[in-house]
C-alpha cells in the first residue's frame, strides 16, 4: 500500500461510525473516551471529528478530533489502528482535520503528547507543530510528562 492510498477517505464522523471508533479507542488508550464523549464531538458546533475510512468495506481505520476554543484548536484522540500504521494515514487525516478546522475559524492548533511517544511527536513535527512546553506528570496509567505542541499560523 502506498502513502495517500486512494482507497481511504477522510470524512466527518457520523453516528454509524461510533462502535468502530470506540473499539479503536479502547484497544489503544489506557483511559479511553466513552461513546458519549464521541457523540458530543458530532453534536457540538465547536467540535470536529474526522475518521479515516476504507471506501468499500466502511472499516474505520482511525480518527482524530479538534475543539475550537476562540480560534485555538485543541486536538484530541489521534489514532490509527495498529495494522494500518506507517502508511501515511495519520498525516493525511490530520491534514484534513486542519483544513476543515480552518473552515470553522481555527487559526492555531495545540495538543499534548506523552514524552515517550516518539511516533506521535515526529508526526506532529512533520505537520509543523513545535514543542512549546512541558506538563509535569500530566498523564496517568502510567504517570508521565506531557509535551505541549503548537502549530501557529505564520
Ligand atoms: C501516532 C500514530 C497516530 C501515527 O500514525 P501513522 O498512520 O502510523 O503515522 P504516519 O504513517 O502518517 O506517519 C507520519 C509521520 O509520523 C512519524 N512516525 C510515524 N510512526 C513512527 C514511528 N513508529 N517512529 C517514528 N516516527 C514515526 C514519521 O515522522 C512519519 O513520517 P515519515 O513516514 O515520513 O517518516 C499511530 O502510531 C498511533 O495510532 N499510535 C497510538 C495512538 C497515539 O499514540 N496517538 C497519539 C496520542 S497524542
Amino acid at each position: 500500500m502506498h502513502k495517500g492510498n486512494p482507497c481511504i477517505q477522510y470524512r466527518i464522523m457520523e453516528e454509524k461510525d461510533l462502535d468502530q471508533v470506540c473499539e479503536i479507542e479502547q484497544e489503544t488508550f489506557s483511559q479511553p473516551w466513552k461513546r458519549e464523549d464521541f457523540l458530543q464531538m458530532i453534536q457540538q458546533d465547536h467540535s470536529l471529528y474526522i475518521v479515516a475510512v476504507q471506501n468499500e468495506t466502511e472499516i474505520v481505520i482511525g480518527g482524530c478530533g479538534v475543539r475550537n476554543i476562540l480560534g485555538e484548536g485543541e486536538i484530541t484522540n489521534v489514532v490509527i489502528r495498529k495494522e494500518y500504521r506507517n502508511q501515511g494515514f495519520a498525516y493525511m487525516m490530520l491534514q484534513e482535520l486542519i483544513l476543515q478546522g480552518e473552515a470553522i475559524g481555527i487559526t492555531d492548533y495545540t495538543l499534548e503528547v506523552r514524552e515517550s511517544n516518539l511516533a506521535a511527536i515526529n508526526l506532529y513535527k512533520k505537520l509543523d507543530f513545535h514543542i512549546e512546553g512541558i506538563r509535569k506528570n500530566f498523564y496517568e496509567k502510567p504517570m508521565e510528562n506531557g509535551i505541549i505542541m503548537w502549530k501557529r499560523k505564520k
